[in-house]
């Protein structure tokens, strides 16, 4: 821990929730939905929600953006519900920060969804990749925000005293001030963070070229956080995957091998789950990881169509695939957790842009049969056809290519086998030098 880690929650802290409603914008959610949502993140991070309110704002208040009539309505609930932490549902401005702490005394702490977000991230992340973009984007969003106040709070939570791993950290220059050698601080561990990722990710694309050159199809599993996705790796692979194979050991733990009903394999690859509102400084912390997904040859979009709001769920889905360039992907949705829908499955905009729909239970197993069918066939769709001439002294390549490809044809000539087969796109640049008809 550094004197700059957020504050961990503990399960003795009571939130009190704050929603806001603009007028001037859609919303996707409504604003009891998205308390809600709010509530299980608050959950989460160990929060227990004492109590609720919103407000609908036709105009913003500059200084303490809701109006001060409700900001005192606020300040007296959690007087008498003893919270010691407010959420407000939206993320708040440095400016709106400041002003509303200013309002809420010293013992209450102010949270926005970001900061509670950024929090949960940090507590689950696995792999180093994940905690240093997650430290990244928390120090982005912290550096704008940081006060007197906070680095006292900050302080206190991280054991007291300025410290620092290279010495001589949070000693003031002359005519510095406590905040200003903060700021210069966080700035140094933003630019180290940035220095450390830059190798984690050369490391990692060494990775992603073993992988590449192993020939498999990528499919990656995307959705909104509790869709499912982790439940439904695991049921893919347990039941029709082989043990863990030596080559891909030492990847990203969540990307597994699957067997396709044509005894093909594919690579499974989860990722994070996706969140309406999800705070940008994560986002962009995430950009290469998410920039993953878009490096496969196949969408696997995950929702619980027994949420209330699973409609709006794909909605944020495809709005951070978007953001991500991800759009024009071929993706399968998946309908997940069809064991707790009794009639008949809602009916949902957006599905003409998914090559297949299938209804699944990752839980019971139902239905994923049907979707390993449907990625074979999306994935086999997402293959381009050549014809190559493989010279009989290369026999590896001629069985490489039964392992990666899909061999359609197959002569004996004077020069060697005359192979016509469907590849990856991804790797069809191996076996160029092989190729005489490139049919696609
Ligand atoms: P994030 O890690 O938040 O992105 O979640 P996820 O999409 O990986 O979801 P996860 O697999 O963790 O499942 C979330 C919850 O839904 C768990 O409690 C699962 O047991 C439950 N769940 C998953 N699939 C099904 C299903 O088919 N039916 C039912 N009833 N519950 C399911």
């Amino acid at each position: 821990m550094t004197e700059f880690d957020f504050p961990n929650e503990t399960e003795a802290e009571r939130g009190y929730l704050v929603g806001i409603a603009f007028q001037s914008e859609r919303a996707l959610l409504s604003i009891e939905d998205s308390l809600s949502e709010l509530a299980l993140l608050a959950d989460t991070a160990g929060i227990r929600v004492v109590g609720r309110t919103w407000q609908r704002l036709r105009q913003i208040n500059p200084k303490t953006l809701i109006g001060t009539g409700k900001l005192q309505e606020i300040v007296d609930e959690v007087k008498l519900r003893e919270a010691s932490v407010i959420i407000f549902d939206e993320e708040l401005s440095p400016r709106h920060q400041r002003e509303l702490e200013k309002h809420m005394g010293e013992s209450v702490r102010l949270l926005d969804r970001s900061a509670l977000i950024l929090d949960i991230f940090a507590q689950h992340a696995r792999t180093s990749e994940g905690a240093l973009q997650v430290e990244l984007a928390q120090y982005e969003y912290l550096l704008p925000r940081l006060t007197r106040q906070w680095t006292h709070l900050a302080r206190q939570a991280g054991g007291g005293g300025a410290r620092g791993g290279s010495g001589g950290v949070g000693l003031r220059g002359p005519g510095e001030t406590q905040l200003e050698v903060d700021r210069r601080e966080i700035t140094r561990k933003i630019t180290k963070l940035k220095q450390d990722l830059e190798h984690v990710r050369a490391h990692r694309s060494l990775h992603r070229r073993r992988r590449r050159s192993s020939g498999l199809p990528l499919a990656a599993l995307v959705g909104y956080t509790n869709a499912g996705k982790s439940t439904l790796i695991n049921a893919l692979t347990e039941a029709k995957v082989y043990a863990a194979d030596q080559l891909f050991a030492t990847l990203d733990p969540t990307t597994r091998r699957v067997q396709l009903p044509d005894r093909r394999e594919a690579l499974l690859t989860d990722t994070v789950g996706f969140i309406q509102k999800l705070p940008t400084t994560l986002v962009a912390a995430f950009r290469a990881t998410l920039e993953e997904v878009v490096e496969a040859d196949l969408l696997l979009h995950v929702v619980d169509v027994s949420h209330p709001n699973a409609g709006q769920h794909i909605e944020a889905v495809e709005d951070t695939l978007a953001e991500i360039d991800a759009s024009s992907m071929p993706r399968i949705l998946a309908l997940n957790k069809t064991d707790r829908i009794k009639g008949a499955l809602p009916a949902f905009d957006l599905i003409d842009t998914y090559v297949g729909m299938v209804a699944i239970s990752a839980r019971d197993g139902d239905g994923l049969d049907e979707l390993l069918e449907t990625m074979r066939a999306a994935l086999s769709a997402q293959m381009t056809s050549l014809e190559v001439v493989i010279p009989y002294q290369t026999g590896q390549v001629y069985s490489d290519l039964y392992d990666k490809g899909y061999i359609e044809s197959e002569r004996t000539g004077s020069e060697g086998w005359r192979l016509r087969l469907r590849l990856p796109k991804s790797h069809c640049e191996n076996y160029r030098q092989f190729a005489v008809l490139a049919a696609e």
